[in-house]
């Protein structure tokens, strides 16, 4: 009897406690709502006095979303909703991208540049020296039939020279390192491992960033200067039927297919140079100065697709152009070191340039 006595004491002694502890709770938990609601009420006049209103998506994007029913926004958080849908919101940052909430890019690109992208430009560069040297080394060189003459007439000035090697060489190294950074982790990476992939890519990065704007300048003063040498000819297509003569074998053999200044083959090259390389430019601007260019971000993404994909191209031909200048045809590199051909290199390769500066006058023999 006395124990169950003691027992109820205690339960009521329990009862004012738990009351109290009850009556705490609501008390801390209104204090914490009251403080919030004075923050969000303090942060609200800041935002009110200092964040511009802005769409979080554009409302050329809202109504794109709109229009391919991206809009359809069934299942999103309401957030999100709104958003999806142009709803005007605040930001605090000053980011150039703070009006892009949320990313409209088609997130597929980026696996195309992963995938067949990488590979193809890896390939434009290791594919074509493999296939043009196994060419050169069954087909030969293309040979001077007559031999050297002796004679050297002038063909490039010491400007357009500087202005050639101030281009390609950059050229080169943009190529280098621009596969680098494009393909090093998706084609490279199983070798390298990450550590490696790291160290290129941060070998890699200043050259391409500091090689673009050089090979920018002098490519652009090329396009210029020597677009009046890359106009089509009639004789053109003729040009590639017969491959320029530079075939050894079969009813090629010996063909010299007629050329001005610059065979059809040279104005394929010059003007892919010139189309793929100004894509190149452009896209690369749009990287290298997001800021000034106002690039956002499915910009950055359209920039960094447009640049591999020329690259692609200009590696490709350039594998070609330096195999051509370089062992294909015997007696065309001293034409970009001193600035003059043999006259016999230039009756059989460019004989309608030849004809002309000889009926005009205008040709120029190095002095003995
Ligand atoms: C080791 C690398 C290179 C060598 C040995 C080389 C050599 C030459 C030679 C010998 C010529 C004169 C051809 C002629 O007189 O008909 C030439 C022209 C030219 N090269 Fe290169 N080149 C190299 C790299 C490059 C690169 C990387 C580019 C591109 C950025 C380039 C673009 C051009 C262009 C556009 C022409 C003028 C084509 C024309 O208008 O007829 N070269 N090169």
């Amino acid at each position: 009897m006395k124990a169950t006595f003691r027992r109820l004491l205690l339960l009521l002694w329990l009862v004012p406690l738990t009351a109290l502890a009850s009556s705490e709770s609501p008390t801390q938990a209104q204090q914490q709502a009251q403080a919030e609601a004075l923050m969000a009420a303090q942060m609200t006049e800041i935002d009110n006095a200092t964040m511009p209103q802005v769409p979080l998506i554009s409302s050329a994007e809202a109504a794109q979303a709109k229009g391919s029913g991206q809009a359809d926004t069934a299942g999103l958080d309401p957030l999100w909703q709104a958003v999806r849908q142009g709803e005007s919101g605040r930001t605090s940052s000053t980011s150039p991208f703070h009006n892009n909430f949320i990313n409209q890019y088609d997130p597929g690109l980026l696996q195309h540049r992963a995938s067949w992208l990488s590979t193809t430009l890896a390939m434009a560069l290791f594919g074509m020296i493999i296939v043009f040297a196994a060419f050169v080394l069954v087909n030969g060189a293309a040979k001077l039939e007559k031999g050297f003459s002796g004679r050297e007439v002038l063909r490039w000035s010491k400007f357009d020279i500087a202005v050639h090697w101030l281009m390609a060489i950059p050229c080169i190294l943009l190529i280098l390192t621009g596969l680098a950074l494009m393909a090093g982790r998706f084609v490279f990476g199983d070798w390298l491992g990450p550590d490696g992939v790291a160290a290129l890519a941060a070998m890699a990065k200043p050259i391409h960033d500091y090689m673009a704007l050089p090979f920018a300048l002098f490519a652009i003063i090329a396009m210029l200067r020597w677009m009046k040498h890359n106009l089509p000819a009639a004789y053109d297509l003729k040009w590639f039927t017969v491959v320029g003569g530079y075939l050894n074998f079969g009813p090629f053999k010996g063909k010299h297919p007629d050329a001005g200044f610059s065979n059809a083959g040279e104005k394929l090259w010059f003007w892919s140079f010139t189309i793929f390389g100004l894509a190149i430019i452009v896209s690369g601007l749009f990287m290298l100065f997001p800021v000034a260019m106002g690039t956002g971000r499915t910009d950055a993404l359209t920039a960094i697709f447009v640049h591999g994909l020329s690259a692609v191209v200009i590696t490709g031909f350039t594998v070609v152009h330096v195999f051509m200048a370089t062992v294909l045809s015997e007696g065309g590199l001293v034409n970009m070191t001193s600035g003059y051909c043999d006259e016999n290199w230039a009756k059989q390769h460019h004989n309608v340039w030849f004809d002309e500066i000889k009926t005009d006058g205008s040709i120029e023999y190095k002095s003995q």
